[in-house]
């Protein structure tokens, strides 16, 4: 695991891998009466923060929910807007990329997006493949159960073709048909906007994460935010159901 200074100069085990789900934009933007819009404008700016601050500390994986599969349910308005943001910054990223060395992949169905933004989130990924810095994993009409059923339907059209046994799937082969496919499981999940639900958030891959939980809406969310929750991340003992 990495060190990094905290600014309280205690050094903290970075863990290898954080997700988040970015709740409160709407909320953010309620409160200063804007539009919802501008509240997603506000979470991608602190995504880039975060996302910078996470390589600086070497982190390995960053997961981060942008888009679930219930989401659809908001407004074209709202929905257009977020795939616009999503759009600007896959610009953006391919533009800096070749100095940024962040690797970026996504987690979803990209099939219903526009094919403006699923050329895009291929272009990126492609370029960014073999890049060495933190891996940002874009969850992008994502959902828990969704990508879940993906996998049972994917083992289930292989046992129907001949080609593989039902008794022979186990833990590692089902994890290895996930979107998540080889990344390790989270080792700290981060709600902001003070929901306590993982609203389908990494149903399979959290069995054993740690949460932490904060009222904080997330485009007011700052490194040291981040610093708070690996501190108590630090705290915590990870007993995996053994004794310690
Ligand atoms: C999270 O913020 C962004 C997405 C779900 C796309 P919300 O838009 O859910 O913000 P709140 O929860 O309404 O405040
Ligand atoms: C979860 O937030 C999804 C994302 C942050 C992308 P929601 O705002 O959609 O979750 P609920 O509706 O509060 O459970
Ligand atoms: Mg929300």
């Amino acid at each position: 695991m990495a060190l990094f200074k905290r600014s309280s100069s205690t050094p903290q085990a970075v863990p290898a891998h954080v997700a988040i789900i970015m709740d409160g934009n709407g909320r953010w933007a309620q409160k200063r009466g804007l539009p919802r819009t501008a509240g997603h404008a506000a979470g991608a700016e602190t995504f880039r923060t975060i996302a910078t601050y996470c390589k600086n500390i070497g982190m390995q994986y960053l997961t981060v929910y942008a888009f679930s599969t219930e989401n659809w349910k908001r407004s074209e308005t709202e929905i257009a807007a977020i795939m616009g943001l999503l759009e600007k910054y896959l610009v953006e990223a391919l533009q800096k990329m070749a100095k940024d060395r962040v690797k970026i992949a996504f987690f979803g169905d990209l099939t219903p997006l526009s094919p403006r933004l699923r050329a895009l989130c291929e272009q990126v990924t492609e370029v960014s493949q073999n890049y060495e810095g933190v891996q940002v994993n874009i969850c992008l009409n994502y959902g828990g159960r969704d990508e879940i059923l993906r996998a049972a339907r994917a083992y289930a059209a292989k046992c129907a073709a001949g080609a593989a046994d039902p008794q022979a799937l186990d833990e590692a082969a089902f994890s290895d048909l996930l979107f998540s496919a080889r990344i390790p499981d989270p080792d700290l999940i981060i709600r902001p906007s003070g929901e306590l639900r993982t609203s389908n958030f990494l149903l399979w891959q959290s069995a054993y994460a740690e949460y932490y939980f904060t009222d904080v809406l997330w485009p007011d969310f700052t490194p040291a935010e981040l610093d708070r929750a690996i501190a108590a991340y630090n705290g915590r003992s990870r007993r995996f159901g053994g004794v310690k």
